[in-house]
This record gives structure tokens, sequence and C-alpha cells, in this order.
């Protein structure tokens, strides 16, 4: 998983097959940069075939990611309410409520950043935050089993990663059966056979390669 581009490439010289550029909408740890932002400059610069993730939910975000250049995607909010997924039915539940403008993220200032829904957990670290060097030992010690409580269904204690595409997420379903809506919903909206819009975009991406693009 990269965030930055200079990562990408850093990534690919060091001889991996595929990078994940994910955006700061995404849930769990992230990065500052967009997927918008993110996903195009990284496809400009690496040969390497480029997935995109963070803030897609559906066969619309599917779309776009594939039209910045990537060849995949990665969700992760979008499955959490599967029936598949372990985690709580509260954890569900509050995925199933959330708005646009209910994640924050915290531990930006420890270096470590993660996006979760808003609760007075996520809010009390927050405050917390604000001094770092008189409360860091609190809020590591809040930090622990932080997830571990909000998968067992204490969405008000611990960490709910989540990310912004919470807001689009109404439904429970089944993970194949989600499966099947997105990429129904991508193939119905771009009227295009994806594999044939992936094929050009690893096409363009081994051109740049020949021609010495996504070296320093
Ligand atoms: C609850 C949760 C836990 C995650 N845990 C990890 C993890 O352990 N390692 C990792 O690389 N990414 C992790 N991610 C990030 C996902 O793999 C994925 O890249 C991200 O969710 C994509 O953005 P989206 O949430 O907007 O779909 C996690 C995401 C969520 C929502």
């Amino acid at each position: 998983m990269v965030a930055t581009t200079a990562q990408a490439k850093r990534m690919e010289r060091l001889g991996v097959d595929a990078v994940v550029a994910e955006g700061t909408e995404s849930g769990g740890h992230v990065g500052e940069l967009t997927t918008m932002a993110l996903v195009p400059s990284v496809c400009a610069a690496v040969s390497i075939p480029v997935i995109a993730a963070g803030g897609i939910a559906d066969g619309r975000g599917i779309c776009a990611a594939f039209a910045l250049g990537a060849e995949g995607v990665q969700m992760g909010t979008r499955f959490l309410t599967v029936e598949e997924c372990t985690v709580a039915d509260e954890y569900k539940q509050f995925v199933l409520k959330a708005k646009d403008s209910d994640t924050m993220v915290i531990g930006r200032g420890s270096g470590h950043p993660v996006r979760c829904l808003k609760n007075p957990f996520s809010r009390q670290i927050r405050l917390l935050e604000t001094d770092l060097a008189a409360n860091g030992a609190e809020i590591e010690a809040m930090h622990l089993g932080a997830l571990r409580r909000a998968v067992g269904g204490d969405v008000a204690n611990g960490t709910v990663m989540a990310g912004q595409v919470a807001a689009l997420v109404a439904q429970r379903k089944s993970a194949a059966e989600v499966i099947a809506e997105l990429v129904a919903e991508a193939e119905a909206l771009g009227a295009l056979d994806l594999d044939a819009v992936a094929a050009l975009n690893a096409r363009r991406q081994r051109m740049l390669s020949d021609d010495g693009a996504g070296e320093d």
C-alpha cells in the first residue's frame, strides 16, 4: 500500500508486483493525499499494475478508479457490513448509519493517523492530542486493544475504523451479492468492458516504462 507517488516508485524499484494506491478517504491507516489526486499520479509514474483504494464503494467509484488509470480496486468499508464480515452487529449498524461527515482522523500528531467513525473514544483522543507531550502515555494506553473493543461491539469506547464512503453503505447482503452488484453497476455505467479499460491502462503504463518514465 502506498500513500504517495514517491513511495510507489520506491516499491517498484524494490521489485513489488503491484501497488495499492490508497487515498486518505479510506478507513484505517491513512496518508494525506486523496484518491483522486494520488491514483493518476502513481499511474503516470510506475509501470507495474496500480490498484486504487480509498473512497470506492460502488460501481461509480470503480469506473472512476479505472478512468484514473487503475487496473483494479481494493475496498474495505463497503465490505464491513456484509454477512461474512465478523465484526459485531453494533459496528455494522454504526457504519450503516454514518453520514459523509461522520469520520475523523486520529493519531496525526503521533505519526499513525487512522480514519474512524466519530464516537466518544475518537473525540477524547483528539482532545488529548492537543497536548501530546503531556498526554502521550494516556493516549497510548487508550489505543491498546481499541480496535478489538470496537470489533467486539463496544462502538463507544473503541476505534471504529471506517472510511468516508461509510455514508454510501446502506446494505448488508453477502460478499458475493455485493461483488456481483458492483461489477454490474460499473459495467452498465461505463458501457464499456472493464477488462478493455484495464488493458488500455496497462498498455499505457508499459509504454511509460519503455520511455524510461517512472525513474527518479
Ligand atoms: C476496519 C478496517 C481495517 C483495515 N485494516 C487494514 C490492515 O490491517 N492493513 C491494511 O493494509 N489495510 C487495512 N485497511 C484498509 C483496507 O485494506 C482498504 O485499503 C481500505 O479500507 C480502502 O478504503 P475504503 O475503506 O474507503 O474502502 C482496513 C480498513 C478497514 C475499514
